[in-house]
């Protein structure tokens, strides 16, 4: 089974960057256990800490098994925005993924499709691989319509070639931890989500071929190998379960297992 890809989201945690360390200690540890077999992991962590988790990446077992990624991007390069941190600045701290479209953003912060779609042309521009996430709010009568619908708006505009630069990840907000009531979806009902998206995009005139599909929304060790063992998921986005340490590498020891 080729490789799969474990990012790791760290949202707004950990609360210092004495406790990332510890995470990324223990996940060095446990990188450097594995022999011959290489994990593919992203760490996306809070901005301020994407500097120091970049050194630390580089100087450790995980140099050999990770990537640097960030949770969000700026719409422009070079524009003034408070707050904001283009992707030139990310390129000089070493980021080579940043996530696009996360569900947190588009609902509890209000991130319109066109401000996602301006984020992903960042992204493409300042050469990432872009993570981007499409997924309905609730399981109901419409999902499939809006699973359509938001996957062709926040593509919006881009050619068949960068789209298939894009990772596409999957994340029902209804099965993320943080949602009340979630529950992880199925790799079943996942793929089939999967390929309403892929469909969409067949049906719009984008190729496919280059795409991986990614699944988010409560993983945790006890389901990661239900999604990492499915053939038509290329890896997960772990969200929760990646900042308690012991949980991630029982994760990780899984991902190493099933390759
Ligand atoms: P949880 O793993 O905490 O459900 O978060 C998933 C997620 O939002 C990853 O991007």
């Amino acid at each position: 089974m080729s490789k799969k890809l474990i990012i790791s989201n760290w949202k707004n945690h950990p609360d210092s960057l004495a406790e990332a360390g510890q995470i990324l200690d223990t996940v060095d540890e446990f990188s450097g256990s594995l022999g011959e077999k290489e994990l593919s992991l992203v760490f996306c962590p809070p901005f301020v800490f994407v500097e120091e988790v970049g050194k630390i990446l580089k100087t450790s077992h995980l140099i050999h098994h990770s990537e640097l990624g960030a949770q969000d991007i700026s719409v422009d390069d070079n524009m003034a925005l408070t707050g904001e941190v283009s992707g030139p600045i990310l390129r000089r701290l070493g980021v080579r993924y940043v996530i696009i479209g996360h569900s947190e953003r588009r609902w509890k912060l209000g991130e319109s499709d066109e401000i996602v779609n301006k984020k992903l042309k960042a992204a493409l521009r300042n050469e990432f691989v872009p993570i981007v996430c499409l997924g309905e709010r609730a399981r109901d009568n419409n999902f499939s319509d809006f699973l359509e619908e938001q996957t062709l708006s926040t593509f919006a505009g881009l050619n068949s070639d960068e789209v298939a630069r894009c990772l596409i990840a999957y994340e029902p907000i209804w099965a993320i931890s943080t949602t009340p009531d979630a529950r992880p979806d199925t790799p079943e009902s996942a793929l089939a989500s999967i390929s309403i998206i892929k469909n969409t995009l067949l049906a719009n005139g984008y190729s496919l071929m280059a795409n991986r599909y990614l699944y988010g929304g409560s993983v945790t060790s006890r389901n990661a190998r239900d999604f990492l063992g499915s053939e038509g998921i290329g890896g997960v986005l772990v969200g929760g379960a990646s900042i308690k340490r012991d949980e991630f590498v029982k994760i990780l020891a899984i991902a190493a297992e099933l390759q």
